[in-house]
């Protein structure tokens, strides 16, 4: 297949998108039976219909039931009422879509576009998406850093994936984030045997930790932001404690220009920052020995700074 035909580049994500923005995705869902039922449902033309239906069961999203079509499992991710961590990515990708096309007003003026509460969700569910491998590498490089760490602080934790795998290597773990996050997530987090706080970092952090980590956060950050989080990290350890965060390090991840891109459409301050930015920052708080060093097999670096004992 030639992946750079015009009818491929963006093909199923546009597909998915204009079924989502339609409703035939709801069709589906609902089961239709047929072209021109989904056309009536849906409000659109049936030559349309035939078109994307044809699309959708060739790529596994729709199938043949009961004399018509329904959504299969990989089109049910797009359903509202499905489980925040059972989402994955589509969904987000297809929002990301949307506010890809506002980029030249973003552009202009700097604003993102509008987040929305199934906006929100989606993001939530996208979050919980990071690899296993990745989860395993970073937080094994974070505990060369600090070997087995009693208690860990998880700042802008999310779903937990990296506070769970601290704590199934033996800490007592406590994740911490906004309230929104936490509240959506409050069974899952429960689920996982993890403490948690609420709170903004940017604000105060609770004391008393081995390490506090974090994974994906301070590229929403601005410089000044990540002094203010830098120092209420480094008032949350104890003394002789470590601090770790893991990011796509500009200038050392091969994703750091396609990922501060990104920020541009998800938040108005988010960008990826230098290692001398994040150096000079841990050193303005009082850190010392700060290394920056890249995670083997992922894309991300851990950035790590150290509270005299
Ligand atoms: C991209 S997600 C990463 C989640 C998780 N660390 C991971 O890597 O899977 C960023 C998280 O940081 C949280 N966050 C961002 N800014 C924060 C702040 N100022 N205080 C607390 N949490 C924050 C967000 O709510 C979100 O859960």
């Amino acid at each position: 297949m030639d992946e750079d035909a015009i009818y491929n580049r963006h093909f199923e994500v546009f597909l998915l998108w204009a079924c989502r923005e339609t409703g035939v995705v709801d069709e589906l869902l609902a089961g239709t039976e047929g072209t021109a039922a989904l056309a009536a449902g849906a409000g659109i033309t049936e030559r349309a219909a035939d078109i994307v239906l044809g699309c959708l069961v060739e790529l596994g999203y729709a199938e043949r039931a009961d004399g018509g079509y329904r959504a299969t499992e990989s089109l049910r991710v797009l359903d509202p009422e499905a489980d925040v961590l059972d989402r994955g990515m589509l969904p987000h990708r297809l929002d990301s879509l949307e506010n890809y096309m506002q980029l030249p007003e973003v552009m202009r003026t700097g604003e993102p576009p509008e987040h929305t509460d199934a906006g929100f969700r989606n993001f939530v569910g996208a979050m919980a998406t990071v690899e296993d491998v990745a989860v395993r590498e970073i937080v094994t490089t974070v505990e060369h850093a600090h070997p087995r760490p009693d208690t860990v602080l998880d700042v802008g934790g999310g779903p937990g994936r990296f506070g769970a795998e601290f704590a199934r290597r033996g800490a007592d773990v406590a994740l911490f984030d906004r309230p929104g996050v936490l509240d959506l997530l409050e069974s899952h987090h429960a689920d996982l045997g993890l403490d948690v706080v609420a709170g903004d970092a940017l604000e105060s952090l609770p004391a008393g930790f081995d390490l506090v980590f974090s994974a994906r956060m301070t590229t929403s950050f601005t410089p000044a932001d990540l002094r203010a989080y830098f120092e209420n990290a480094f008032d949350a350890l104890k003394p002789g404690g470590t601090f770790v965060c893991t990011e796509r390090v500009r200038g050392m991840s091969e994703m750091d220009n396609r990922f501060a891109f990104h920020m541009l459409t998800l938040t108005d301050t988010g960008n990826t920052h230098t290692a001398d930015e994040y150096r000079s920052a841990l050193e303005d708080v009082g850190f010392v020995d700060v290394e920056i060093d890249d995670v083997p097999r992922t894309e991300f670096q851990t950035v790590v700074g150290r509270k005299e004992r």
